[in-house]
């Protein structure tokens, strides 16, 4: 058990629901309207005004991207009334995962966060992550991100008791993936390509309706690190390794704090996400794992959130209904 220091206070699980789901009615008013830009900045706006309604002292370590970059939720602000006494804690969120699905009403678009102690969240830049995840029930050490695509997939496999060329694979649909796809086609495997939202391809590695037993692939880090905070607390394994594409974002890891010589690191779970950790989503648009926000007669409108803890291992589903939208 953790000691009562090391956990983060329990009222603030359906707090962050409270969070993740303004963040989400916000941003569904966009669903379908072709505006991605739009439907960020009100998830964006939303997200921010909900934590500035809440007493406790949090810092953006993951967001919107710099000080320059983004006007709210940007790294390193504050956010919360941080009375005296608050509970400190550092934030990444992406409050609108999936902006491009958003504008064309495409499926499994997230609001999405994780908190935890400070210093317990990977400081991220915003560069691509090399991920490799799959979902809880496997021997520990079952995948390798130094090893190859048909070694990690015979692993699974073993373990699982399958034949490989019944592994199913989730991949974001990209070019950049193209070898790995042949590759996973070259063993049989099945591969579930996804337009975007790579947070939900990871966690769907974690619920076996979904049929899918391993996440692959390159996607933006800061996702990496909230898929890990998910996986942390129900289960499931994941390494992550940073990809640069050039010198500027190599700079940006340095500004984070990444010294050279890490550059090439393998991330294990708890590297990513330590300590206690709370996740917490809600659906923007239907998906594997949540119901999109939907509006009824009457004003009344309908979300569907998850939130997850790794000290106590819990995770609930919340459905809300909202009549004041
Ligand atoms: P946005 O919500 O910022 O558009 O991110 C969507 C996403 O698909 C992530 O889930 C994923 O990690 C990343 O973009 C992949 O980046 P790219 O589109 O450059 O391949």
């Amino acid at each position: 058990m953790p000691k009562a220091s090391e956990v983060l206070d329990r009222v603030l699980v359906l707090e962050m629901v409270r969070v993740t789901e303004a963040a989400a009615i916000a941003a569904s008013r966009l669903i379908g309207r072709g505006n991605e830009k739009a439907a960020d900045a009100a998830a964006v706006e939303a997200m921010r005004e909900a934590f500035n309604g809440l007493d406790f002292d949090g810092t953006v370590v993951i967001g919107e991207g710099e000080r320059d970059e983004a006007p709210m939720l940007y790294i390193g602000e504050k956010v919360g009334k941080a009375s005296d006494g608050a509970p400190k804690v550092d934030i990444a969120l992406d409050p609108l995962e999936g902006t491009t699905i958003t504008a064309k009403a495409g499926p499994n678009a997230l609001a999405v966060l994780a908190i935890a102690e400070k210093g317990c969240l990977l400081n991220a830049p915003d560069t691509y992550m090399d991920k490799l995840a799959i979902g809880p029930g496997y021997p520990k050490g079952t995948i390798d991100l130094s090893k190859g695509v048909t070694w990690n997939i015979e692993r699974i496999a073993k373990a699982k008791g399958v034949k490989p060329n019944e592994i199913i694979a989730c991949v974001l649909d990209r070019p950049r993936h193209e070898a790995l796809i042949a590759e996973l086609r070259e063993i049989g495997c099945g591969v579930q390509l996804i337009p975007d939202g790579d947070v939900a391809g990871v966690i769907a590695t974690t619920d076996e309706d979904t049929t899918i037993d391993v996440y692959m692939g390159q996607g933006g880090a800061p996702e990496g690190v909230l898929a890990a905070a998910a996986l942390r607390c129900v289960g499931g394994q994941f390494q992550g390794r940073l990809v640069f594409r050039n010198d500027d974002e190599k700079a940006r890891a340095r500004k984070w704090g990444i010294p050279d010589e890490e550059f090439d690191r393998i991330y294990s779970l708890k590297e990513l996400a330590k300590g206690d950790v709370i996740f917490a989503a809600t659906g923007v648009t239907d998906g594997s794992m949540l119901d999109g926000v939907k509006r009824l007669r009457k004003g009344c409108m309908t979300t569907e959130s998850v939130v997850m803890r790794a000290s106590s291992g819990t995770v609930r589903w919340v459905k809300g209904e909202h009549y004041k939208g």
